[in-house]
């Protein structure tokens, strides 16, 4: 399973912000949750089929409660389409109950959890950390054990403060020298791990 972990600090956090008024919501107005949408995209769809070795996890910090982590797989029962992924998000975000992480449609769950709490959470189930950084050392150069974790920041980058501790247990590492938006550092990386994975089979 390949893991990647999102982290927004302005994407809102209840299915109501993201509704907007009148139900007529902004994407771009809902701390960029467009750019949470086209993240999921790309870690999820090919042409003609869905990635399931792959689990999201979206960490937003948001208003109106922050923080909410939403953990997505797919399933096969689950709805989901490229066009409605902002309502799938939306519906996740309005079923969440406080004090519960609950799976709230088939392979998706809502927690109240900070972003350190859900990268701790993974490291202490094995899994190696990457933190996704233009400065990082090449991906091309580095050892990537199967259930790795791959922590990518929104438009704003990863919090300086979570950063500094998430250094002491992850390794950063590059997809190039560009500065890439955050869903094509996905597609990057589930291609170069399909590479691999071709290369060894
Ligand atoms: C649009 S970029 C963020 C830009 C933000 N102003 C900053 O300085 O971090 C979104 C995320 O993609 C990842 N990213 C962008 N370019 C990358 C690269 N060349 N290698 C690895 N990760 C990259 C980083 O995790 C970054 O937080």
């Amino acid at each position: 399973m390949r893991h990647f972990v999102y982290f927004s600090s302005k994407a809102v956090t209840s299915g109501k912000a993201l509704s907007g008024e009148k139900g007529k919501g902004d994407l771009m107005k809902a701390g960029r949750m467009d750019i949470a949408i086209h993240s999921i995209i790309s870690a999820f769809f090919l042409s003609h089929a869905f990635r399931k070795d792959v689990k999201m996890h979206l960490v937003f910090y948001g208003p109106p409660d922050p923080p909410k982590h939403i953990e997505m797989q797919i399933k096969d029962e689950l709805e989901i389409s490229k066009k409605d992924v902002g309502n799938l998000i939306k519906k996740i975000l309005y079923k969440y109950t406080p004090g519960k992480k609950k799976e709230v449609l088939p392979g998706c769950f809502i927690e109240k959890k900070s972003f350190l709490g859900v990268i701790d959470e993974l490291m202490n189930e094995g899994k190696k950390i990457f933190i996704l950084d233009k400065k990082g050392k090449s991906i091309r150069k580095e050892t990537i054990p199967e259930n790795s974790v791959f922590v990518i920041g929104d438009h704003e980058g990863l919090p300086a403060k979570e950063l500094k501790r998430l250094k002491k247990i992850a390794t950063k590492i590059s997809v190039g020298p560009k500065m890439y938006f955050a869903s094509q550092v996905i597609t990057i990386v589930n291609n170069e791990l399909d590479i691999r994975e071709a290369e060894r089979s």
